[in-house]
């Protein structure tokens, strides 16, 4: 396992992923009813955007050091994740976002492979008891973990893409979860290098037979160098109520706040299967 988060936290990528994680998490809790959230590639939680790590590669520049320095999407579609960042310190990863908004009686689990990463994650929620920490493969997890007790869930899967299965491993982690947890809502972040690959995982979602998905996309240019990270997608199964409109909102002012201008850059909100 060499894919380190610290070296990509808060670039434009985790602003896209969570930016949309804050708002699905928003209308999680527009019901009463607890929910659980299972977070399969948790990360260490948050990470300091002064530490080497993030100061050698500087891709926070390009991603929430610019949105905040854009003081125009305060009360925008981006003012709930800008203000929980601005709140939070320590530029947080999902587990520390969705730590935030958990109600008294919603429930975090959170999977980490990484030894190092899983031992700072645990010590960093060690005093909440509504999160449970694993040193658990992501992928085995959508199996063991659901259906929650709850009822009612948000799973979210972003794995590292080190290599290149990952796109199969999603297609199929996603299609196993959606098997035991049918009302359960997915995201599961994917990058944009080169096209094919994301349109046949696309494809492989559309065949499945899982109903009810929406892919958000944002692209930072077109993706013709696919050594580059050209832009990156969030596949929705069971979207929540409004979310192609809040998604369409959310990254069109992402968007215009760290966008560089370069040919192909746009936001693209496709309906891959009606519920
Ligand atoms: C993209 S990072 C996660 C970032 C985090 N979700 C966030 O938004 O703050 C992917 C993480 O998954 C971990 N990982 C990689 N393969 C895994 C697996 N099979 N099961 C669980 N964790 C895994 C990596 O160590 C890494 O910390």
């Amino acid at each position: 396992m060499n894919y380190r988060h610290a070296y990509h936290a808060g670039n434009f990528a985790d602003c896209m992923k969570h930016a949309l994680l804050v708002w699905l998490l928003s209308a999680m809790a527009r019901k009463s009813a607890p929910f659980f959230v299972l977070d399969t590639h948790a990360g260490t939680g948050h990470y300091d955007l002064d530490a080497v790590p993030a100061t050698r590669t500087q891709e926070a520049s390009g991603g929430i050091l610019r949105l905040l320095a854009a003081a125009a999407n305060d009360d925008g579609p981006l003012a709930a994740y800008i203000a929980l960042v601005r709140r939070l310190g320590l530029y947080p990863g999902s587990p520390s976002l969705i730590e935030a908004m958990l109600r008294p009686d919603d429930r975090l689990a959170c999977c980490e492979l990484h030894p190092d990463d899983f031992l700072a994650l645990r010590q960093l929620v060690a005093r909440n008891p509504a999160i449970s920490v694993h040193r658990r493969d992501a992928w085995e997890a959508l199996r063991g973990l659901l259906p929650p007790p709850q009822k009612r869930g948000l799973i979210l899967i972003d794995p590292p893409f080190e290599d290149a299965e990952e796109f199969d491993n999603l297609a199929k982690g996603l299609i196993l979860g959606h098997a035991r947890f049918r009302t359960g809502v997915f995201a599961a972040w994917y990058p944009i290098k080169r096209l094919a690959q994301v349109r046949q995982f696309l494809t492989a979602m559309r065949d499945s037979g899982v109903r009810d998905i929406v892919a958000a996309s944002i692209l930072l240019r077109e993706p013709l160098d696919p050594a580059r990270l050209n832009g990156c997608g969030l596949l929705v199964v069971n979207p929540p109520f409004q979310f192609e409109a809040a998604a369409a909102a959310i990254l069109t002012d992402l968007l215009a706040a760290i966008g560089t201008g370069e040919p192909g850059q746009g936001v693209a909100i496709d309906r891959l299967v009606d519920e």
